[in-house]
């Protein structure tokens, strides 16, 4: 995979479980619930995986961009980089409202929820708009600087998630996936097979799973 179709496959990743957090957000910060866990590492996928590895290796993208002297190209940028700022600034302030929430802190669980619907609604936008962005540019790009960025992109992977760690926490996606009652298999498709049909599939899966979700109750999960 290259730098693009490397990003492209965390967006995979990082939209249905937002998706799945936001219908569940509220009933996995309450104190207790035994869906404390997968919360904590949800909260880690955001601070680790989304912040610290996949944001930062669009910073080192944007930056080989606009290296390449194209004027078109700092507008956009310049956006996309803004939301990214953004992102983590809520993610950021998530952690500290579950904290909160985990201590039982009145009002910490509606905190906990409309942060992640804030997360979610401009990550969605925002995955839409690079999406576009990085078919119109990838050509931009040669040779060398695309292994340049293989290269970063290792880098920052091992740097932040450690050997293996990107796979973690594809496999805590499945997990989480089932927890909530989604067909992991037509969620996740592998990135052999992420075509515009399996994402369509991967969607309706999705907003099935969403509607009929609930983590399991207390009790329920060893
Ligand atoms: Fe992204």
């Amino acid at each position: 995979m290259n730098a693009f179709e490397r990003l492209d496959y965390e967006h995979q990743l990082i939209l249905p479980v937002l998706r799945l957090a936001r219908t569940c957000a509220q009933r996995m910060a309450q104190p207790g619930a035994v869906a404390d866990l997968m919360g904590q590492e949800l909260i880690g996928f955001l601070g680790k995986f989304i912040s610290q590895c996949h944001q930062v290796k669009e910073f080192n993208l944007f930056i080989r961009l606009l290296q390449k002297g194209r004027s078109y190209v700092i507008a956009p940028i310049t956006n996309l980089h803004a939301e990214n700022s953004e992102l983590a600034r809520i993610a950021e302030s998530l952690d500290s409202a579950w904290g909160r929430a985990r201590q039982g802190q009145a009002g910490a669980c509606e905190l906990v929820a409309g942060c992640f619907e804030a997360y979610a609604v401009l990550m969605e936008a925002h995955i839409l708009k690079e999406d576009r962005f990085y078919r119109v540019i990838d050509t931009i790009l040669d040779t060398i600087d695309l292994l340049d960025l293989k290269a970063t992109f290792d880098q920052i992977e091992q740097e932040t998630l450690g050997l293996g760690g990107h796979e973690h926490y594809r496999q805590w996606a499945l997990q989480f996936a089932g927890a909530t009652g989604a067909d992991e298999r037509v969620i996740f498709p592998g990135p052999s097979n992420s075509g515009p049909g399996e994402q369509a599939v991967w969607s309706l899966a999705v907003d099935h799973a969403a509607k009929a979700s609930a983590l399991p109750a207390p009790g329920a999960v060893s």
